[in-house]
């Protein structure tokens, strides 16, 4: 037998089945399900659940994402998508994914009255200045069709006791929580983002809130692990807990997993103003 006939025989048994699956032993199946449940607990996981919820069973839709970044796949599952940024470099990776690229200001949006059924954005109205957002949300209006839809993820400032420690150093605040986090030189309320798109005469479809004060322990480490430990003795030992708890992948996937679970039911019970973010959908009336 040779051996071309030998492995072609092998894939046909119990083992060669195995080896066709690749290395998936007990350890990496536990550890991919935990991976699957923190993502689906994590920000991007709910954010995904509450578009497609609005998208509903939507195929072939005109949509505008805003700030595109280097866009999203699932949007592309419900139609055309024009993306926008203000940077090219995200643009040119997003080009074979979206049906049309512009670089653009969103507050200035160089396009027609009344043209898309769809506009929705991540992470991005955070980021604009609050003397601009006003604009962006008439921008928003003035493009969007009579009937259509627009959602958002918007990161917030929040009253909970984290960002309340965090903000009582104010520079601190500036550099940590508005420049290194890539600029979020827009944080409001999340009450009066909700405010912008009703002064906007928009109807609200759904609201949903984003974080409380539990986070990853990426988060706590990205956040505090910097001069904030010097203010307080409880944030140096959160942060050098969470330090321990990454240093093993399961053991940081099962803590990862723990802290989900528990910001489910925190971020249920937070009051509006204590959330960190909010998911934001809206209709233009007829
Ligand atoms: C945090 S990133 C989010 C990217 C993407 N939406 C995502 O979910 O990954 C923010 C994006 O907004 C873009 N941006 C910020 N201000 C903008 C403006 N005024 N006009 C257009 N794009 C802007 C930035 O270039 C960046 O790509």
């Amino acid at each position: 037998m040779n051996e071309r006939d030998f492995y072609h025989k092998y894939y046909q048994t119990k083992q060669g089945i195995k080896w066709a699956k690749g290395h998936t032993g007990f350890k990496n199946l536990f550890l991919d399900a935990l991976l699957e449940m923190r993502a689906q607990m994590s920000i991007v996981g709910k954010r995904q659940r509450f578009f497609k919820k609005i998208f509903g069973r939507e195929k072939n839709a005109l949509m505008l994402d805003l700030g595109c970044g280097g866009g999203h796949e699932l949007f592309t599952r419900y139609g055309n998508v024009v993306g926008v940024d203000l940077e090219m470099t995200p643009l040119e990776n997003v080009k074979g994914l979206y049906s049309m690229v512009i670089n653009a200001d969103i507050t200035y949006l160089p396009l027609r009255n009344n043209t898309f059924d769809y506009i929705v954005s991540s992470d991005v109205i955070g980021h604009i200045p609050l003397e601009n957002k006003n604009r962006l949300i008439s921008e928003i209006f003035r493009v969007l069709k009579p009937g259509g839809k627009t959602m958002h993820a918007v990161e917030t400032n929040s009253n909970n006791f984290l960002y309340r420690f965090a903000q009582s150093y104010p520079d601190l605040f500036q550099k940590s929580f508005v420049e290194e986090i890539g600029g979020h030189f827009g944080l409001e309320m999340p009450q009066d983002v909700l405010n912008r798109f009703k002064k906007h005469k928009f109807e609200l479809i759904k609201l949903e809130k984003l974080w409380g004060f539990v986070w990853s322990t990426e988060e706590y480490i990205y956040r505090f692990d910097n001069e904030y430990k010097d203010k307080s003795i409880a944030i140096k030992f959160l942060v050098a807990v969470c330090k321990i708890l990454n240093k093993n992948i399961v053991v940081h996937a099962m803590a990862n997993v723990f802290l989900g679970i528990l910001n489910y039911f925190v971020e249920s019970l937070t009051p509006l103003p204590h959330a960190q973010g909010i998911l934001i959908a809206c209709k233009k009336p007829l």
